[in-house]
């Protein structure tokens, strides 16, 4: 194991959740990186895409776990299959394609063809392999679950159901994904493109950064997408909303209240009517139950490790790791199945628009993230540990409309759960060692004082 290279005690002291700092080498130490690939990746729920993405039998997508080429395969019994995209015979991948339809994949290299389900079913001069098992020589399968449309895989056995492992952030995305019983669809196309920086600061800045939105450049992306009669005096960013931290598990998201300026800067006034007003709102309204999710505009957040949504511009990512140094950032949209074509087209045109490889915000955070990265090649730039300390001691606890830890909109708590939990993985060989970590399995006080077996879950999650 890479374990060898860093001792659990190095590894646990490179974040602190109490003080609130992260050492900068997570993001550059190559020793780090092979682990994270190990005890992270290979053994996470990783998001992989949309049902709708392959409806019908034969229908297929390649895409990656960590660094792992997997191939999604849709069933003649619609179940959905995730098997490593590598010949059993010397290791060439499979499929070659980004997606498409078919019977079975024949490999380039010396033409051995398996069945949608991953069966060994053809080998050229098979009789020149006496000793080959057919029904043993396919590619490595992994276990895959649905949630709400989305499609997650997990190479690892011993890890929890998916619902599990989600815990309370279903509330956070049922309010993208389950706003109407149609459900969601995937607009077509994955948008793919290369970033120089390591996948946590995409991952914790979707998790945790309300507080970015507006600094940096944001602010010119929002003026560009206010009304023309509107400046940024009559839009101020909103200053209510809520941060969650998941009581266990890496994941966060944020969200304002009722406000929605920013909503209108990203989205557009066509989606903002149709996401705040309207029969399409009162419908998921009715839904949830309550108002607490439907007053939640402009939403981000991140399932741990590498997945995240952004509601209302209803953006889904997913950060590739390539390597300490680089991310494959894959990104696709969904609208309410039921949606008019013309409200499909605007969320179409709209998260293009602000987030998208060429988006007016993406842009923005890209820029940060690879000054960030290009950086720490510095010998001293690595040597004193980076601030996540936004909120320590001043709002964390629990909300009766809101599922998890709450804090105040601005905050960096949901970060310091990130790497709290990326720590945790780091540093337990498997998933019992890890499960010993949940709360309830130990009785101590966080950074802020509060018990953390003692915060309630809420409506069931
Ligand atoms: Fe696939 Fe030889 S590597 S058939
Ligand atoms: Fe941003």
């Amino acid at each position: 194991s890479e374990a060898t290279k860093w001792a659990k005690e190095d590894i646990a002291a490179l974040v602190s959740d109490q003080h609130g700092w992260v050492d900068p080498r997570i993001y550059t130490d190559e020793a780090l990186y092979q682990l994270e690939l190990e005890r992270v990746f290979a053994k996470s729920w990783l998001l992989l895409g949309h049902e709708s993405q392959i409806a019908k039998a034969g229908d297929f997508m390649t895409n990656y776990m960590g660094e792992d080429p997997v191939l999604v395969v849709r069933q003649k019994d619609a179940s959905i299959r995730v098997f490593l995209n590598q010949c059993r015979h010397r290791g060439m991948r499979l499929c070659r394609a980004d997606c498409g339809n078919a019977k079975s994949f024949t490999c380039s290299y010396h033409g051995w063809a398996y069945d949608t389900a991953g069966t060994l079913v053809n080998v050229p001069y098979s009789e020149c392999f006496p000793t080959l098992d057919k029904k043993e020589s396919g590619p490595l399968q992994a276990r895959v679950e649905t949630y709400k449309g989305l499609i997650f895989a997990n190479w690892d056995t011993e890890a929890p159901d998916l619902a599990t492992y989600l815990g309370e952030a279903r509330f956070y995305m049922d309010h993208m994904f389950d706003r109407t019983e149609a459900g969601t669809v995937a607009i077509p196309g994955i948008e793919k493109w290369v970033i120089p920086c390591n996948w946590k600061f995409a991952a914790e800045q979707m998790c945790s950064d309300m507080y970015h939105a507006g600094t940096t450049s944001h602010i010119s992306g929002i003026l560009a997408g206010l009304p023309a009669d509107k400046g940024l005096s009559d839009l101020p960013p909103p200053t209510e909303g809520h941060q969650y931290r998941a009581l266990w598990g890496g994941h966060g998201a944020g969200f304002y209240l009722d406000d929605t300026n920013l909503l209108t800067a990203t989205s557009g006034e066509k989606v903002v009517d149709y996401w705040t007003k309207g029969a399409a709102a009162e419908k998921a309204a009715l839904r949830f139950g309550a108002t607490a999710q439907s007053r939640m505009a402009l939403l981000h957040m991140a399932v741990f490790p590498s997945c995240g949504f952004l509601a209302g511009v209803n953006m889904v990512r997913m950060w590739h790791p390539r390597g300490p140094n680089e991310i494959e950032v894959w990104s696709f949209t969904v609208v309410d199945a039921d949606a008019s074509d013309e409200i499909k087209d605007e969320f179409r045109r709209q998260s293009m628009r602000s987030f998208s490889a060429g988006g007016v915000f993406d842009q923005d955070d890209g820029e940060n993230w690879v000054e960030v990265q290009q950086i720490l090649k510095g010998y001293k730039a690595r040597s004193r540990p980076f601030v996540v300390s936004m909120g320590i001691g001043r709002d964390e606890g629990s909300h009766p409309d809101y599922p998890g830890r709450i804090g105040y909109v601005y905050n960096e708590n949901a970060a310091r759960g990130f790497y709290t939990h990326w720590a945790r993985m780091m540093t337990s060989p498997n998933w019992a060692a890890l499960n010993q970590t949940r709360p309830g399995s130990v009785n101590k006080l966080d950074s802020n004082g509060i018990h953390t077996d003692s915060v309630e879950q809420s409506a069931g999650y």
